[in-house]
């Protein structure tokens, strides 16, 4: 049997470079190698309120990000995980597993509860974990390449599935983490102790992968960067130079001391500079590729639609074992 691998991102707007550099960009990558569900989590996104024409816009938007960055549909499957209801059987029965406990330690929902107050929070928020296991386990999935901010997610996933596996039978393959040695973290431009994340308030900290090259170079020379000069990486001592570093080594391929050899001697300011054009110069094939699949949203029917259906093949066929397991309905 082939290796397995799935991953997928909220369509709570277009993504953002921390998501490129986190996680679309070694997709691209990985699609050689192991056969891929790449789903458009729009279940995940709707435990914060959602605008409905905005999920139906963002969902659009996300599978046009996922073919311009170079996912190939004939290489991997690619849908929207609301069209295949067998995510959210699973996800209730990964809830039946969960313990609170468990549930109340993820640091996700501490703090996407903060702004609001946990009594104020969604019950779906809190499940979030659960349902992010259902979409892993559903797939007997091998391997999950994220962001490190979905570390605990995934680690709750494999509980939960060795839990089900020991206490109902072997039922489903326990998954590995994938994470990035760098860039598993992108930090905020205008907030680099923050993570790059679409709800920062600076807009000017997070990189949208349509915005034009105007933006981004306004976004760039606008960075902050640490008290002392020189273009060295640090990660404790000048994280916000790590940062721009770290995303530098992405869109170049070149290697951080090559980066701090080529820049010896140089202020942050020519840096920035070079970091904008080659910023700029990556993301232009991309930006390009999102815009036609905007204009013409039938390109992406197909894909959707072949991806709906080989995922809910797979899925369905799991979900008969997992309710035989459990002793659900009738045989
Ligand atoms: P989401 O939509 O928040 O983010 C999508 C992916 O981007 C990564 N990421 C980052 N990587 C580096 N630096 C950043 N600043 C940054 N911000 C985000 C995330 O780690 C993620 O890999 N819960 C998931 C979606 C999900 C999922 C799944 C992922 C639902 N089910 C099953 C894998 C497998 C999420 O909210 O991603």
């Amino acid at each position: 049997m082939q290796d397995l691998l799935f991953s997928g991102v909220k369509p709570t707007g277009m993504p953002h470079l921390g998501n490129y550099i986190g996680a679309l960009r070694q997709w691209v990558t990985l699609q050689h190698e192991y056969e891929c569900y790449f789903c458009i989590v729009d279940l995940h996104a709707i435990t914060v309120p959602q605008d409905p024409k905005n999920m139906r816009q963002g969902t659009l938007d996300i599978a046009a990000a996922y073919l311009a960055v170079g996912l190939d549909p004939k290489r991997c499957n690619i849908f929207i995980q609301s069209e295949v209801p067998e995510h959210t059987e699973l996800g209730w029965i990964m809830g039946t597993i969960a313990k609170m406990g468990e549930m109340e330690r993820m640091t996700q929902f501490k703090d996407k509860s903060k702004k609001g107050g946990r009594e104020r929070s969604g019950l779906g928020l809190f499940a979030y974990p659960a349902l992010m296991a259902a979409d892993i386990l559903l797939y007997d999935t091998t391997i999950v390449p994220v962001g490190d901010d979905q570390t605990q997610h995934v680690e709750l996933t494999r509980l939960l599935g060795k839990r089900f596996n020991d206490h109902f039978g072997p039922t489903f393959t326990i998954p590995e983490l994938l994470i990035q040695k760098h860039g598993a973290r992108i930090m905020s431009l205008a907030h680099p102790e923050q993570k790059m994340s679409k709800s920062d308030e600076s807009k000017n900290g997070v990189i949208m992968l349509d915005d034009d090259a105007d933006t981004i170079r306004h976004k760039i020379m606008r960075a902050v960067t640490d008290s002392d000069s020189g273009i060295t990486y640090h990660e404790e001592k000048k994280p916000a130079v790590a940062n721009l570093m770290t995303i530098y080594h992405h869109m170049t391929g070149e290697t951080l001391e090559q980066i701090e050899k080529r820049f010896t001697g140089k202020g942050y300011g020519d840096f920035k500079k070079s970091l904008a054009e080659v910023v700029v110069e990556h993301l232009a094939p991309i930006t390009k590729k999102i815009k036609h699949y905007r204009e013409h949203p039938q390109d992406l029917m197909n894909v959707l639609d072949h991806g709906r259906d080989a995922a809910r093949h797979v899925a369905r066929e799991k979900m008969k074992l997992v309710r035989d397991r459990m002793g659900l309905g009738r045989n």
